[in-house]
């Protein structure tokens, strides 16, 4: 693998459906990870995708009356307009109809066979086709699927296997050293009780549907939709022309949703132990949302349309909300009062507020210039306390985020934002009758914004860099350092101040 690199991804998504908060939710997060990732100086490979291939899509463009990669064509158009409109900033984004997709998945198919782990047999099984899944009888839930709770199909027919019954002891002996390999903690020990139960080996081709890549010498049958997704990770690391040394594989984290993470924790490892391949560092399975109290569904048509909470709320409130709402791992519920709550609670007054007061004064008392800060006569107290919380602050969150845990990094992130406001009540610029010490009080209020913003741009990009216009830095903070950006001085006196629109207008 390359040096100090780190590679991420996100599920594929199945080009049957557009775009919803599910998939931004996903998406958004792994974004926030990749741009604190490059901040810390990695150089950094995010991808994302699309899932084209399956009887799902196949089944939805007959019915759209369309060819499946007209379909799509069509559909793949909204997702990438979706992560432009959502700031998104993959390196990468791969289609399982590219050709490099196929190489990739041709190539793994032909090493998992010479490990003799693919053999010719029979299939016989309830299939629910929307989750693309073999359920045994005893899986299913009063005979309907039991993740999604459609009606499932039985189906028999020729199929190949792969041996997955071998890969049970592996798969568990890696899970035990490697404590962070699942995450998070419950996610884990339900696949470690899945796998302990016993591993029946894997239906890896289907002969009753076309879409999809033919099985090599066996035209007959097309690759599971999976198995074939699956390895869009490879695909987009390069291989398997990109030589070891020079490779983004193993990526460090998958970050999918905990519906599917058993083909990620279980299905996907066994693949690549087979074919001699080495595994990801970490699958992270997050939460689902609920909307207003009740599963998302079409039939229910409450689905949350992102491109509509972008354009009524604003994009940075949306991104901030979906990561600060409920930790990641937990599921969450979607509602307009909670998101209206955040906006106008946290983004308009807590931060909006602290930038549009702090320049004013600055505008005011000097000129619009930042000014020098002097040693502190009799506010050191007040100071030192804001100065150690922002020294403690890089450690913090470092772990945090480390983890996956945006919900922390970004609350406590926002008990400075608070004790920053506490600072100005106690402060008092507008009472400060001492020259020095009211150049020392805005000062600090500008280097604490500029602080603010390096920890707040993973999560909303564009309000950051506008604090750092504001504040008339002249730089950008995409392509800089973190750690040495989050000390404490680092903002230059003199600078004139160019107060703008209110960053987060409220909302009603
Ligand atoms: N194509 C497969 C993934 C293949 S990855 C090799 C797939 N696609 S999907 O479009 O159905 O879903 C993708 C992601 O969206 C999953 O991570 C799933 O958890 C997430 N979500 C879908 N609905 C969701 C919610 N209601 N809430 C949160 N995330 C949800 O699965």
């Amino acid at each position: 693998m390359a040096e100090n690199t780190f590679y991420l991804t996100t599920p594929i998504y199945y080009v049957n459906d557009l775009p919803h908060i599910g998939h931004a939710y996903t998406t958004v997060a792994t974004d926030a990870l990749a741009r604190y990732k490059r901040l810390k100086g990695y150089e950094v490979l995010f991808l994302t995708g699309t899932d084209e291939h399956g009887q799902k899509v196949e089944k939805a463009a007959t019915e759209a009356g369309l060819k499946p990669i007209e379909l799509a064509d069509k559909v793949v158009v909204r997702f990438q307009e979706l992560w432009k409109r959502l700031n998104i900033s993959n390196d990468d984004f791969i289609r399982t109809t590219e050709k490099r997709h196929k190489r990739a998945l041709i190539s793994i198919w032909e090493e998992v066979e010479k490990s003799g782990d693919i053999y010719l047999g029979e299939y016989e099984d309830w299939y629910c086709t929307p989750c693309e899944t073999f359920l045994t009888a005893s899986q299913l839930s009063q005979g309907k699927c039991p993740d999604c709770g459609r009606t499932v199909e039985r189906l028999r027919e020729a199929s190949y296997f792969f041996r997955l019954s071998k890969y049970g002891d592996r798969l568990i002996e890696h899970i035990e050293k490697n404590p962070e390999f699942i995450r998070p903690e419950n996610r884990k020990n339900e696949i470690v009780s899945f796998i302990k139960e016993g591993l029946r080996d894997l239906s890896i081709s289907r002969t009753t549907f076309s879409w999809g890549i033919p099985v090599p010498d066996d035209p007959s049958h097309v690759m599971y939709v999976w198995f074939d997704a699956l390895t869009n990770y490879l695909a987009g690391a390069g291989y398997p022309d990109v030589e070891e040394e020079e490779s983004f594989w193993p990526a460090d984290v998958h970050i999918i949703g905990k519906d599917i993470l058993r083909f990620h924790a279980v299905y996907w490892p066994a693949f690549l132990m087979s074919a001699g391949l080495p595994l990801p560092g970490k699958i992270f399975a997050h939460g689902w949302w609920t909307v207003e109290g009740s599963k998302m569904s079409k039939s229910l048509g409450n689905v949350v349309d992102p491109f509509q909470v972008a354009a009524e709320f604003g994009v940075d409130q949306f991104r901030y909300f979906l990561l600060r709402e409920v930790p990641f791992g937990a599921d969450g519920d979607f509602s307009l009062a909670q998101l209206k709550g955040r906006i106008n609670g946290e983004l308009a007054n807590d931060l909006g507020n602290l930038l549009s007061r702090s320049l004013s004064m600055i505008e005011k008392y000097r000129e619009g210039l930042v000014p020098e800060p002097a040693e502190a006569k009799d506010r050191t107290e007040l100071e030192g306390r804001l100065k150690t919380l922002f020294a403690e602050l890089p450690g913090r969150f470092d772990g945090s985020m480390g983890e996956l845990n945006f919900y922390k990094a970004l609350s406590d992130t926002w008990r400075l934002v608070r004790e920053m406001n506490g600072y100005v009540e106690k402060a008092a610029p507008w009472k400060e009758k001492d020259p020095e010490t009211l150049s020392n009080v805005l000062y600090t209020l500008a280097e604490g914004l500029r602080i603010m913003a390096l920890y707040l741009y993973c999560f909303m990009p564009e309000s950051s860099e506008k604090i750092w216009a504001q504040l008339a830095i002249g730089e950008k903070i995409e392509g800089k350092d973190f750690d040495s950006g989050v000390n404490w001085g680092g903002l230059s006196p003199g600078l004139k101040i160019k107060k703008g629109a209110p960053l987060f207008p409220r909302v009603e």
